[in-house]
């Protein structure tokens, strides 16, 4: 697509995509994630997971990559986002881990006009009350894998919960959908608490606090660095026996569970998608993921994987403008490893299926039971006008 800049617009750049395919056209790509900080391994599998699509589909010669670093912050994440736009003159970015560095670029993008496909970052405005027309999410909404937790754990009996998250827009958010979901089954949330984001070490004051609050389950958000430790901590605070733990299935991201060890047994969460899904679509995408990395793909790695399969379908689509670009990315869908995915149009947020799982023991460390699936989650507009 850069290829064609400069060229008068209109008729002469549809002249030129005559005689030339569109995927011949080089289109440039912003990688902007976190390849430090408490996210990196996360950035770092959304990444592997792009690269597999170009691969996949031959088309690495086509896309121009530039990468850059949020680390995890929203300050850094923008300029970063506006040095992508303004000096390096990226078609479309892709990435995105944190709800916080989302909501600082929301902004810039809309107004720049440049395409985002979301790769992670759930923040529920960005396809609610602070939709664009530029931003197309392929990964999730902090609601949407949430909200299904509420009703699922009162039909097992449970009536009290004490959650925890880390206190920025996507703990506050996840938490927000499953108490909201929960408190509307009949359930009652006994109390909470918010962990300062990327500084806390030590969870032990809080879990005594929850523990004091005498809840029948905990659910938490937490990812990536805070997931291990916190899940380590909750097992070597000896209630995991007494109080169960429920979560976002960040929570145990096949990502780090083994890091977190038999610590993580028997946790129950929910995601919108896990490496055991018995379909060919995903056989086939762990097999192609595990001879390239030799491990299973976690939930970063097919996000990353479905924005590169999103941008090659729209490249192949003709889009030949930024504003192509961006409408075509709204009307992908397909059946790829998590199921039946479509972009909502009213929200250009994905819809997919919700899978509660269990982490259990398996033959090569531990692995996902599917117990529960919630078919086709979209979420309610939100007050987003596209
Ligand atoms: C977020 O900040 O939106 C976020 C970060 C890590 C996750 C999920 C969501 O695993």
């Amino acid at each position: 697509m850069s290829k064609l800049k400069g060229l008068a617009a209109g008729a002469l750049a549809l002249a030129a995509l005559s005689t030339a395919s569109a995927a011949e056209a080089e289109t440039r790509v912003g990688l902007l994630l976190p390849y430090a900080g408490v996210y990196a391994a996360l950035g770092e599998e959304i990444d592997a997971g792009f690269q597999l699509a170009l691969e996949e589909a031959g088309m690495t010669e086509e896309f121009a990559i530039v990468r850059e670093d949020t680390e995890v912050k929203p300050p850094v994440g923008l300029a970063k986002a506006r040095k992508l736009v303004l000096e390096d003159e990226v078609d479309v970015i892709v990435g995105l881990v944190s709800s916080g560095v989302l909501g600082a670029v929301r902004d810039f993008v809309d107004g720049a006009q440049v395409p985002l496909i979301v790769a992670n970052a759930g923040n529920d405005d960005a396809t609610g009350s602070r939709c664009s027309k530029y931003i197309t999410r392929v990964s999730f909404s902090n609601g949407q894998v949430n909200r299904p937790m509420g009703q699922w754990m009162y039909d097992q009996g449970i009536r009290k919960v004490y959650t925890l998250a880390p206190d920025y827009a996507a703990g506050r958010q996840m938490v927000g959908a499953f108490a909201e979901a929960f408190r509307q089954a009949g359930g009652e949330i006994v109390g909470e608490d918010f962990t300062p984001f990327r500084k806390t070490q030590d969870f032990g004051p809080y879990l005594t606090k929850a523990k004091a609050a005498g809840p029948d389950a905990i659910f938490v958000f937490y990812a990536g660095g805070e997931a291990i430790s916190f899940v380590k901590q909750y097992d070597s605070f000896g209630i995991k026996a007494d109080i169960p733990l429920y979560g976002s299935g960040f929570l145990t991201s096949p990502l780090y569970v083994n890091a977190e060890g038999p610590a993580a047994e028997g946790v129950v969460t929910a995601l919108h998608y896990v490496p055991t899904i018995d379909t060919p679509e995903n056989r086939a995408f762990v097999e192609a993921f595990r001879a390239r990395t030799d491990r299973a793909p976690s939930e970063y790695a097919v996000q990353g994987y479905d924005a590169g399969r999103a941008l090659i379908e729209a490249v192949k689509s003709g889009a030949d403008s930024r504003e192509a670009l961006a409408s075509a990315l709204a009307k992908v869908t397909y059946t790829g490893p998590r199921g039946p995915v479509k972009i909502d149009p009213a929200t250009n947020n994905i819809v997919q299926n919700i899978y509660v799982y269990e982490t259990i023991k398996g033959d090569g460390g531990l692995t996902q039971k599917i117990v529960g699936t919630v078919e086709a989650v979209a979420d309610a507009p939100n007050g987003c006008k596209l």
